[in-house]
């Protein structure tokens, strides 16, 4: 299939593009780079060994968009481009729905002026917000609790409006995507300090950082710390390429969640992480995070079923993949 994928040059779309290719699809990225890199697109193309086209363009513009659907002509779109930064969504909100919400239906109507009818978006566990009960499935209310979220649930709401007259649109709810492509060539890198756990591991234990700051140890879990279902990036990337092939005519809009069904605690995730390594790393234990849950763990049922997906690939693999990363790249994409 030929297909354009926004945000490409990002973490998970990165990651996707080389099982894309390597399973034998046709890739077009557009991105404004404004957290991607391009470093990674030339390193995609070495592993998958073929090459690709890229434009560096902003999905809220309408011109860019459309110069891009009539130089490939798509026949569907993954769409990882937008912002996604929780904190900042609160301090920023307009730059959340200006760029997740406005660009996407930018997105939309290119589409339409092209006759694109599939879309796969990346949604995130989050429009859950505080879980009712776990494992979350995807009947469970959603109510977002921060502006990021909000944007993730409209864009939902806006392709379950869409996805009709043989349009469709499968929205993939990410749990805690982590690790990195076992070659090590590529990985996460954050512009910053990073917000989310693994990439923070990694950077004490490449010595960037002088201890993990636990967010913590007082919730409801096995022991204390927080619990979540962290997801390998290849197989959240292979999730893409399973929901693409479901999609039809017929087949409208559909929500899967994308975790392993297992939940890992921080300090687990720490001792996981030191086992990679062969030391016990750092670690002090401060106040909880505000907005922070105690637990997220998915229920991975129905993607497991109605897209004959499942996670393959374990903690272990994620930690291993993630250092195999970090200790190639200390400085990620920059030379
Ligand atoms: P990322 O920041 O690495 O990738 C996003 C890419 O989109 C970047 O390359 C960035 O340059 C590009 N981009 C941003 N705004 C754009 C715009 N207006 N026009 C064109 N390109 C733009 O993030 P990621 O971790 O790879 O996440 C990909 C998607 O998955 C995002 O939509 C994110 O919200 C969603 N998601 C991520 C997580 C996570 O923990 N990483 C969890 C759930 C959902
Ligand atoms: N944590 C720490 N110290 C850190 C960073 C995180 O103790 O330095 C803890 C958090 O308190 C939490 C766990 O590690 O218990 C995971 O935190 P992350 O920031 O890695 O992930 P979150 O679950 O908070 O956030 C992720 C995505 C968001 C998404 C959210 C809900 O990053 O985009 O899941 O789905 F909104």
């Amino acid at each position: 299939m030929r297909v354009l994928v926004t945000g490409g040059a990002g973490y998970i779309g990165s990651h996707t593009l080389v099982e894309l290719l390597t399973e034998g699809h046709e890739a077009f990225v557009f991105d404004n780079l404004s957290n991607g890199h391009e470093e990674a697109l030339s390193r995609v193309k070495q592993l998958a060994n073929k090459d690709f086209g890229f434009v560096k363009g902003d999905i809220r513009d309408g011109e860019a968009l459309d110069k891009a659907f009539l130089e490939f002509k798509p026949e569907a779109v993954i769409h990882f481009a937008g912002l996604k930064a929780v904190g900042e969504s609160v301090e920023q909100p307009l730059a959340y729905y200006e760029n997740n919400v406005a660009g996407s239906v930018e997105l939309l109507k290119a589409m339409g002026a092209h006759d694109c009818k599939k879309i796969v978006f990346s949604s995130s566990a989050t429009v859950y917000g505080t879980p009712q009960y776990l494992p979350l499935d995807e009947d469970h209310p959603v109510s977002p609790v921060n502006p990021y979220g909000q944007t993730k649930l409209m864009v939902e709401n806006i392709l379950k409006d869409w996805a009709q007259d043989g349009r469709s649109a499968t929205a993939l709810r990410y749990f805690n995507p982590v690790g990195a492509h076992v070659s090590g060539r590529i990985g996460e890198d954050p512009h910053d300090i990073p917000n989310n756990l693994m990439p923070y591991i990694a950077q004490v234990a490449i010595g960037k950082r002088e201890a993990l700051q636990i967010f913590g140890d007082d919730y409801e879990t096995r022991d204390g710390t927080g619990e979540r279902d962290y997801i390998h990036v290849t197989d959240l990337a292979n999730a893409h390429i399973a929901a693409l092939g479901t999609m039809n005519e017929a087949a409208g809009f559909s929500v899967y969640n994308v975790g392993t069904g297992q939940g890992t605690t921080v300090k687990e995730l720490l001792a996981a992480y030191g086992e990679t390594v062969g030391q016990e790393l750092p670690f002090e234990t401060v106040q909880r995070r505000s907005g922070d849950v105690a637990s997220s763990v998915a229920s991975p049922k129905k993607a497991n079923e109605a897209l004959n997906w499942s996670a393959t690939l374990s903690v272990h693999d994620a930690t291993s993949s993630s250092w195999n990363w970090q200790a190639q790249n200390p400085d990620g994409y920059a030379q």
